[in-house]
């Protein structure tokens, strides 16, 4: 899928939103490795990562071919400091109008409106895709992005108190919310 948007950040910065494409495998790979380093919130460690640049090329590629997926990167100051996407949960009959949503920001820009812009423009592409209903999943005392999420419509549907273990807290509360598009 495409997408293409430019922002203003809270601070008066611009920042523009576009699906990514093959080009940006590199820059996108190591944007995934700083992220999951930087919060214990997402689900992948980065020595659990195990795409090479040419995979995420690929990865990238395929996305922006599909016409029922994508991942949005956002680029400031001339760098890729953010991404989100949707990814169909299979194309069976019975669960063909669900899509999950992942987003990760590097921290340097975190609090200037990217989180939700890029989260507006995933809801934006679901609907186009056809889905009619979004969902994620959230670490409980992840109050930020829980914050977003509902301003942005999700509505919890259940928690699992052991849904993550994290490295070094033990058990996270994992939130489970979603988003009916239509
Ligand atoms: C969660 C994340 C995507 C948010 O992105 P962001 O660009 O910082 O979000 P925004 O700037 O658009 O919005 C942040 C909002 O949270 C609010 N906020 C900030 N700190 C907060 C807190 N501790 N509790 C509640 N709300 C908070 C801000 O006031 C702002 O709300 P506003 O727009 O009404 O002022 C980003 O912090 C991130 O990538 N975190 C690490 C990865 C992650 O947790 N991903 C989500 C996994 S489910």
């Amino acid at each position: 899928m495409l997408y293409n948007k430019t922002i203003k950040l809270k601070d008066g910065r611009e920042c523009l939103l576009r699906n990514g494409t093959a080009d940006d495998g590199a820059a996108l790979l190591e944007e995934f490795n700083l992220t999951h380093e930087q919060t214990d919130f997402l689900l992948t460690y980065p020595d659990e990562n195990t795409f090479t640049v040419e995979e995420e090329e690929k990865y990238l590629k395929e996305k922006t071919e599909s016409d029922n997926e994508i991942e949005i990167i956002a680029i400031a100051d001339g760098k890729l400091v953010g991404s989100a996407g949707i990814e169909s949960l299979g194309s069976k009959d019975k669960v063909k109008h669900r899509a999950d949503f992942g987003i990760s920001i590097d921290e340097a820009y975190w609090g200037l409106g990217i989180g939700s812009a890029l989260i507006a423009g995933c809801i934006e592409c679901a609907r186009k895709a056809g889905y009619t209903q979004l969902e994620l999943q959230a670490v409980a005392e992840n109050d930020k992005a829980l914050n977003i999420y509902r301003k942005a419509g999700f509505v919890e549907y259940g928690r699992n108190p052991r849904g993550y273990n994290s490295r070094y807290t033990g058990y996270q509360e994992v939130v489970l919310m979603r988003l009916e598009l239509s």
